[in-house]
């Protein structure tokens, strides 16, 4: 039960070397990476391959263009299989709803389940100085706000977002979103370079829907047991969820802040002669 809030990052530059830790994985049911290096060097027949062999997708290729190329990635995407996929939400309004109406036409005309479409909003080795350059005058915190509650309205099924992230994310998109975390570590592993890490179990019980893990798993000697051993920290850590963790001077800051965003979507729909409710 546990296995499907895994997804393992498949960091590698080819197909080889993925397939053979998917093996020793051992069909446990859970979510594979496949970020930019991989699907560039492999192809998109690395996900069938992974597929065949019990595994789940998670396409990781961060789409951002145009509304007609967005949606035509997302139908590719569903049509691979892809259990879940991403795109930036500074992509905009448009083509995150272009996404979602790419996948839903596949899936209308196809017995598959419609695969979930996840936002990256603000990349977490951006800071405020990164942010100014690019004419964006938040915080690397407001702007995550700002997206999130955007991909909300544009009916994305979640966010990418750091464990940091997680308590107001979950506030922002609500008890059903899809919220995907990397920067996890078990106690019984290293850290590596990530700075901010959260074990799996804080991670969950924080709100976190799924894990990115990596290297924990992909350099253990026995990557099946190194799955086996985090969903066992998972499940332990279920009841500990708490969706409402935010206190109440950051609730209402929050509120304050997304009732001016909310006012700003409603003027743009309106600009576009579109109705939504924006609440
Ligand atoms: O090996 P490790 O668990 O650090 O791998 C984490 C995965 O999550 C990598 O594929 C990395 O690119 C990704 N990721 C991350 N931090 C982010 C966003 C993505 O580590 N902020």
């Amino acid at each position: 039960m546990a296995n499907d809030k895994i997804i393992v990052a498949l960091d590698y530059p080819n197909e080889g070397a993925a397939l053979e830790l998917v093996r020793k994985c051992d069909g446990r049911p859970v979510k594979f990476k496949i970020g930019k290096e991989l699907f560039t060097n492999a192809g998109p027949d690395i996900v069938s391959k992974i597929i065949d062999l019990g595994g789940y997708v998670f396409l990781d290729l961060k789409y951002n263009d145009i509304s007609n190329t967005v949606k035509g990635a997302a139908k590719a995407a569903a049509n691979l299989g892809v259990d879940l996929f991403n795109m930036h939400a500074s992509a905009g309004f448009e083509k995150m709803k272009a996404a979602k109406e790419g996948v839903t036409e596949v899936a209308s005309k196809e017995p598959f389940r419609e695969p979930r479409v996840i936002a990256v909003t603000c990349l977490t080795d951006m800071d405020e100085h990164d942010l100014k350059l690019i004419g964006v005058n938040e915080t690397p915190a407001e702007y995550a706000a700002r997206l999130a509650n955007l991909a909300k309205h544009a009916g994305m099924d979640g966010v990418v977002c750091s464990p940091k992230e997680l308590p107001i994310m979950r506030y922002i998109l609500g008890d059903d979103a899809t919220l995907v975390t990397p920067g996890i570590r078990p106690r019984w592993s290293e850290a590596n370079e990530q700075k901010r890490i959260t074990t799996p179990a804080d991670a969950i019980a924080n709100g976190a829907t799924m894990l990115v893990i990596g290297r924990p798993i992909t350099g253990h000697e026995d990557p099946a047991k190194a799955i086996d051993l985090i969903a066992d920290e998972i499940l332990a850590a279920m009841p500990r969820y708490n969706s409402n963790v935010l206190n109440q001077d950051d609730r209402t800051k929050l509120d304050d802040y997304l009732k001016q965003r909310n006012m700003e979507l409603a003027a743009y729909m309106k600009l576009r002669g579109r109705q939504q409710s924006c609440s």
